[in-house]
């Protein structure tokens, strides 16, 4: 009876193997174990990492059974660049250590599975015959555009994973004090943008004292630190294990979960863009809340976005302080046109507004307009981060602050996405809730 499904003609669909093992012995005892059963067929047999690598690529087997401690190169890092080079190949690692360290970097690296040694056969075949299925697609796909180039690769990468091509609008939220309102503008914002049908990313840059995760009350398994080692063979699937979701269905990539744990980031101040860069088009919108600190991390951040929300309290100190901001970007060469200010904790009652440096003198002396002013709401505000719900996920929103948050959101949609903005007739109906989405993650829970 054929396990792995036969073809029309009756015959045994047989899947095709690589091992990978540095002890000839162990090869051998598998590849036994495998002739015992019709459905799989050993094509290869190597004893180095390095070799690995070749004979995936030439023997293009659709399962590689890889041991981790090789002597050129570690089955980590050939399991790495056959998941570059050979899509259609599933590895399955197989090792003694059964770390989670080891493991999580397995995966980080493109591993299907994992065995352990010494391999029970009905572990071997059964861990085969699923992997085997679960890549099918995956298998279809990139047999299909063997002979396309990279566009047809993107696009048969977006069909299996039922992304389209999108825009990835990298939105920046910054102020250069603290305690100044970005963190809740980007949560609010990145809520905001979201609709039937755009997909958009929240990402905490602010390494060491990072607050999106408590304001929208987000497991802290998983951060941007599981992705600082594999940046270069980053994809979306890698991607969509460590980001976290929202019960509204918002995607946000936390940062480290405690401050003395950054330091791979700040090492390499980059990286965070390089991420956002990689996963873009999954996205509409990828908004970025940021650190006050005018480091290298924000810089390049900086560097990408379409847009820069400057967050700025209507006082001297804080409009000062924006000043410098733009100045530098001036210095830079930056672009002028991506910026966008926005007043936040604009007193309400006519008494404080008198101590309040006036809208119109602020945007004479920054020389750009005012995109929204923010009203001083402590109760709607306090509240909806005690819950962990957006500002924005309220029903009501005519009420002041929520209605300025949706039209910060709906006025960067139509800036940024002249062509999908709607009639605009569903405006102020609430939106649904979306069910909590699980985390995908086998390996996460360290
Ligand atoms: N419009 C507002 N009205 C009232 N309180 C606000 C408003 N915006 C922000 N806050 C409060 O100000 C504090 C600082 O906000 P936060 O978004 O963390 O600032 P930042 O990220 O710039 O440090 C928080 O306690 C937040 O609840
Ligand atoms: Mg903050």
């Amino acid at each position: 009876m054929a396990k792995a499904g036969a073809n029309p003609s009756g015959e045994v669909e047989q899947i095709t193997v690589l091992l990978v093992d540095d002890i000839a012995e162990t090869r051998e005892s598998i590849r036994k174990l495998l002739s015992f059963e019709p459905d799989f067929k050993v094509i290869g047999s190597v004893g180095t990492g390095k070799e690995g690598v070749e004979a995936a690529k030439q023997l293009k087997p659709s399962i590689i059974i890889m041991d981790i401690n090789m002597p050129d190169m570690d089955g980590i890092q050939a399991t790495s660049l056959i998941n570059q080079a050979v899509p259609t190949a599933a590895v399955i690692i197989m090792s003694v250590q059964n770390d989670q360290d080891y493991l999580r970097r397995a995966m980080l690296a493109g591993a299907r599975n994992f065995l352990s040694k010494p391999v029970m056969p009905d572990e071997l075949y059964n861990t085969i015959r699923t992997v085997y299925k679960q890549h099918q697609t995956y298998r279809e796909t990139f047999t299909q555009i063997k002979e396309g180039g990279a566009v047809e690769q993107k696009k048969a990468v977006a069909a299996m994973t039922g992304v389209e091509d999108r825009p990835g609008h990298i939105i920046v939220v910054y102020s250069p004090q603290g305690g100044v309102g970005s963190t809740t503008i980007a949560t609010n914002l990145a809520s905001g943008l979201m609709k039937e049908g755009v997909r958009v990313l929240l990402v905490d840059s602010d390494v060491q004292f990072g607050d999106v995760g408590v304001y929208l009350n987000l497991p802290a398994q998983t951060s941007m630190l599981d992705l600082v080692d594999t940046v270069s063979d980053l994809d979306i699937d890698l991607f969509d294990k460590i980001v976290v979701s929202h019960e509204s269905g918002l995607k946000v990539l936390l940062g480290p979960t405690r401050p003395e744990m950054a330091d791979p980031i700040v090492q390499n101040p980059a990286v965070i863009s390089q991420i956002i860069q990689k996963i873009a088009n999954n996205y509409d919108f990828i908004v970025v809340d940021t650190a006050r600190h005018l480091d290298d991390i924000v810089l390049s951040l900086f560097e990408i976005a379409a847009k820069i929300v400057l967050v700025s309290l209507p006082t001297l100190a804080s409009v000062k302080n924006t000043k410098y901001v733009l100045d530098l970007f001036d210095q830079l060469g930056f672009d002028a046109s991506r910026n966008m200010l926005v007043l936040n904790r604009v007193p309400t009652d006519k008494n404080s507004q008198k101590f309040m440096v006036s809208t119109e003198r602020i945007e004479k002396f920054l020389k750009l307009p005012v995109t929204l002013s923010i009203p001083t709401d402590d109760v709607t505000v306090l509240q909806s981060m005690s819950k962990g719900v957006p500002i924005v996920a309220q029903r009501d929103r005519s009420k002041s602050p929520v209605r300025e948050f949706m039209q910060l959101a709906d006025q960067l949609h139509a800036t940024l996405m002249p062509e999908s903005v709607d009639q605009s007739a569903d405006k102020d109906k609430p939106e649904e809730k979306k069910s909590r989405l699980p985390l995908n993650l086998r390996f996460g829970k360290a």
